[in-house]
C-alpha cells in the first residue's frame, strides 16, 4: 500500500485540507494525525474492521484497547452509559486537552475497539488538526499512538513514516507535538477515580476537581512489583525500550555526574558506543561522545517533547549503553519517569 503524506498547519487549518483524510476514515481506512500529546493512528472507532486494521498495522495485541477521539463533549453520551457527574466536571475542566476518561461502554462501541472490555476510553484532543479531522470525517476516531507496538510513541511525522509507511492510507504531517507524552488516563468506571497513566494533567490537577483520586499502583512503581498488574492493558507491555540498555542514575547531582562519567569512561574504554541522557543544566559536565540533552528542567515541555525523539535517536545512532539522569523533582515527574523507567526496564542505581 502506498501511504500518502500531506502537510497541515495547525494554526491555519481549513476543513477542505482534510476532506480526503475524512473520506478515508469514513470508508474504513487508516489516517495518522498529530495531537497535542503524540501522533495517533486513526480509524473509525465504531467499525470493527477498521479497529482490526489498526491492530494489524501496529502489530499490537488485540487485548489492548483503543482510545476513541471525539470533537464535541456531548458525544460521550453516544459512546458511554452510566456517565457520572464527575465525568462532566472533568470534561469541562480539561477538555479539549490531554485527558482520557474511562467510562462504562455503550452498545454502539464494538468490542474490537475496547479489547473486549466493558469500558471505553474517550478523549477530546485540543490540537486543531485532530479536531478538524474528527469533525470532517463524521466518525468517532479510534486512535492509539501511531508507532509500531513496543516503540516510543511518535512525536513527529518522521517517526510515523519510519514505523508505518506502506501500512496505512495517509499520514498528516502537522510538525512536532507540543507535549510529547501520551494523555493522562483517568478511570471513572470504578468506585473511586484512578489514574491509569500519568500525563500532562497531574494528580494535583485532578484533585482540584475530584476527591480521592489515586494512582493505579503499577504506574508509579519504581520497580515492577509481583502481583501488581496495570489496570490499563497497554501499561503492562514492554514499551519504549531502545536496543541499548538504559540505567537511570538517581541522587545528588554532583554524585550523579561523577558516577555517570566513571561508567562512561569504563564503557568507552571497552569500545562500547555509550550515551548520556541529561538536562541542559548539566550537559557540559559530561565527558561522553554522545550526550543527548532533553532541554532545561525549567522548561518541562522541552523535556517531555524531546524524550521519545531521543529514545528513537539512540537506536538510529546504534548506542549500546545509556546512562540517564533522573527527573524526579518536576511537576511532570510522574509522567516523565513512568516512561523513562519503562524504557530502562526499571534499571536504576542510587548514588
Ligand atoms: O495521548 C494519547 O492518549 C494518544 C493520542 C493519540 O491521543 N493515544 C494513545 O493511545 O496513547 P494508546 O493506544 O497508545 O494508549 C492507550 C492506553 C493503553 O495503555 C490502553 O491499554 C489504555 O489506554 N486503555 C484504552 N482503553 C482502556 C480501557 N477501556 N480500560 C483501561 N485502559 C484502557
Ligand atoms: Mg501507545
Amino acid at each position: 500500500m502506498e501511504t500518502k503524506v500531506i502537510k497541515a498547519d495547525r494554526k491555519n487549518i481549513k476543513k477542505e485540507d482534510l476532506t480526503e483524510a475524512g473520506e478515508i476514515l469514513r470508508a474504513g481506512g487508516l489516517v495518522a494525525f498529530p495531537t497535542e500529546t503524540v501522533y495517533g493512528l486513526g480509524g473509525d472507532g465504531l467499525n470493527p474492521d477498521a479497529s482490526k486494521k489498526i491492530y494489524a498495522a501496529k502489530g499490537r495485541p488485540s487485548d489492548n484497547p483503543l482510545i476513541i477521539h471525539i470533537a464535541d463533549k456531548e458525544d460521550i453520551k453516544k459512546l458511554a452509559v452510566d456517565i457520572p457527574d464527575l465525568a462532566w466536571k472533568l470534561a469541562d475542566k480539561f477538555w479539549p486537552g490531554p485527558m482520557t476518561m474511562i467510562l462504562k461502554k455503550g452498545p454502539a462501541v464494538p468490542r474490537e475497539t475496547t479489547g473486549d472490555l466493558d469500558t471505553v476510553a474517550i478523549r477530546l484532543p485540543s490540537d486543531e488538526i485532530a479536531r478538524t479531522l474528527i469533525r470532517e470525517s463524521q466518525v468517532f476516531v479510534a486512535a492509539p499512538s501511531a508507532n509500531s507496538s513496543g516503540r516510543p510513541s511518535p512525536t513527529k511525522a518522521e517517526h510515523v513514516i519510519e514505523d508505518l509507511s506502506g501500512k496505512i492510507d495517509m499520514i498528516i504531517d502537522g510538525g512536532s507535538c507540543d507535549i510529547g507524552l501520551e494523555s493522562s488516563i483517568i478511570d471513572l468506571s470504578g468506585d473511586k477515580p484512578l489514574i491509569l497513566r500519568p500525563g500532562f494533567i497531574t494528580r494535583e490537577d485532578f484533585e482540584a476537581v475530584a476527591e480521592g483520586v489515586e494512582y493505579d499502583k503499577a504506574v508509579i512503581a519504581k520497580t515492577p512489583e509481583k502481583n501488581v498488574v496495570a489496570k490499563a492493558p497497554g501499561m503492562k507491555y514492554r514499551h519504549y525500550a531502545p536496543k541499548g540498555t538504559i540505567t537511570i542514575v538517581e541522587g545528588d547531582t554532583d554524585k550523579v555526574v561523577e558516577k555517570i562519567n566513571a561508567e562512561v569512561a569504563l564503557n568507552e574504554s571497552r569500545g562500547v558506543r555509550t550515551a548520556v541522557i541529561c538536562s541542559d543544566e548539566n550537559k557540559s559536565r559530561y565527558k561522553c561522545k554522545n550526550v543527548y540533552d532533553l532541554g532545561s528542567r525549567k522548561h518541562e515541555l522541552d523535556i517531555t517533547s524531546s524524550l521519545f525523539d531521543v529514545l528513537r535517536q539512540l537506536d538510529s545512532d546504534e548506542i549500546g549503553v545509556i546512562f540517564a539522569e533522573s527527573f524526579d523533582e518536576l511537576r511532570l515527574s510522574q509522567a516523565i519517569m513512568n516512561r523513562l523507567r519503562k524504557a530502562a526496564g526499571y534499571n536504576t542505581v542510587r548514588v
